[in-house]
């Protein structure tokens, strides 16, 4: 068995390392600053191929950066997360070559920020029950409908957006569609106020009557489904990665302060426990994206990876804001931000309970 980062992505995790620590923690306001730091360091299109602007590095080394970024700042991490996972992928996997053209080396060169628009007010677990409409009408379609908590509403340049050409057929309605920022009868929320990932906006994008030329549809109609589902087997390797980076993050900050050496047998086996199960992590996560990269199922590998790593990280910031008492709950400790950041990573881009019954039909198919 060979499983080791290569000289050169180990190379890389250096550079990714340097290049997150020149970026600032984003306080409540949209992480732009780094988001233009990125961008000028090719982050924005890692695994993007050159030939469409990207810096054609492999997925791990994609998953290397998540994690070093959301060390950092795990707002910043879940912008970038997005915006690769399912705000580019969508065009490299599934675009025309007029859509290509149009749009991808954009968004690989970060000048565009994408986003994902799946998730509605009675449809987040259960993503095939999503009721915004696409009706076909002359030359294209009329978006009706509203989309909640999405990650860079507002703030993205093209949502990739998910609505059903016929309500009567399920699953088998629902069809992908790109929708630049600015088209008439978009309309997004303001920002929602959470507990945690203050820099990065989330909000609710409404669609009233919104008129899409047949061009900016994203495969065939029906296909959309299978896209988003295939689209979140990598972004759920990505949200472990930046559930790594905040565990990490909290460990590191906490070793820190705790001197280990006159710490109780208590601390240090809490310390010990937490430093094994964030290597095991790693290991699930890594293993994982090396599975995508090389074009292999993954999908129960992502979320293993994904509930592992993510839980690890509530578990791994609650631990640790306990030994550091009260001083962790002031606003000055980055331990906070870690525990209030990690929260969401159990919720978004499929619960955990979700990544389960994924991994249980699995085992199910398996045996
Ligand atoms: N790749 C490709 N195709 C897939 C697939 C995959 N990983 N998983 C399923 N499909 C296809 C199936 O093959 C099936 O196709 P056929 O009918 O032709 O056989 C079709 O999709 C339907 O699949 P299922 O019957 O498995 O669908 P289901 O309704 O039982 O639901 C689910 C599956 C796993 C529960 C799904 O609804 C799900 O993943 N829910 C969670 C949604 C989610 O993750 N939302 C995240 C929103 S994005 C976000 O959070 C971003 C952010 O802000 C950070």
């Amino acid at each position: 068995m060979d499983f080791v980062l290569s000289q050169k992505q180990l190379r890389l995790r250096e550079q990714f390392r340097r290049l997150a620590e020149s970026l600032e923690p984003a306080g409540r306001e949209y992480p732009r600053a780094n988001l233009q730091r990125l961008a000028r360091e090719g982050c924005l299109g890692l695994p993007v191929p050159r030939e469409w602007g990207g810096r054609g590095e492999d997925f791990v080394s994609y998953i290397l950066l998540l994690e070093e970024v959301s060390r950092v700042c795990a707002s910043t991490g879940v912008i970038l997360a997005v915006h690769t996972s399912v705000g580019t992928f969508p065009l490299l996997y599934y675009g025309s070559p007029e859509q290509k053209e149009r749009y991808l080396s954009g968004l690989a060169r970060g000048e565009k920020i994408g986003a994902f628009a799946l998730t509605e007010a009675q449809a987040g677990s259960d993503a095939g029950a999503l009721r915004t409409t696409a009706t076909p009408v002359e030359g294209g379609y009329r978006l009706n409908g509203a989309k909640l908590f999405i990650t860079s509403g507002g703030e993205a340049d093209l949502y990739t957006v998910f609505a059903t050409v016929a309500p009567e057929m399920g699953k088998k309605g629902i069809t992908a569609f790109l929708v630049e920022k600015g088209t008439p009868g978009l309309f997004p929320g303001p920002p929602e106020k959470k507990m945690g990932l203050h820099g990065s906006a989330t909000t609710e994008l409404l669609f009233d009557d919104l008129y899409l030329p047949h061009s900016q549809r994203l495969g065939a109609e029906g296909e959309g489904f299978a896209i988003a589902m295939s689209l979140l087997d990598g972004g759920r390797i990505g949200i472990a990665a930046q559930a790594l980076g905040i565990a990490g993050a909290a460990v590191e900050a906490t070793l820190r302060c705790l001197d280990l050496s006159r710490a109780g047998q208590g601390a240090r086996f809490v310390m010990a426990d937490l430093a094994a199960r964030l290597e095991a992590a790693r290991l699930l996560v890594y293993r994982a994206a090396w599975r995508k990269e090389l074009g292999k199922p993954c999908s129960r590998e992502a979320a293993m990876a994904k509930t592992f790593a993510t839980d690890l990280a509530m578990e791994a910031t609650t631990s640790c804001l306990d030994l550091w008492g009260l001083e962790g709950t002031v606003e000055s400790c980055p331990v906070q931000r870690y525990f209030c950041d990690a929260k969401v990573t159990q919720i978004y881009e499929g619960t955990n309970q979700i990544q389960r019954l994924v991994i249980a039909r699995e085992l199910l198919r398996a045996h």
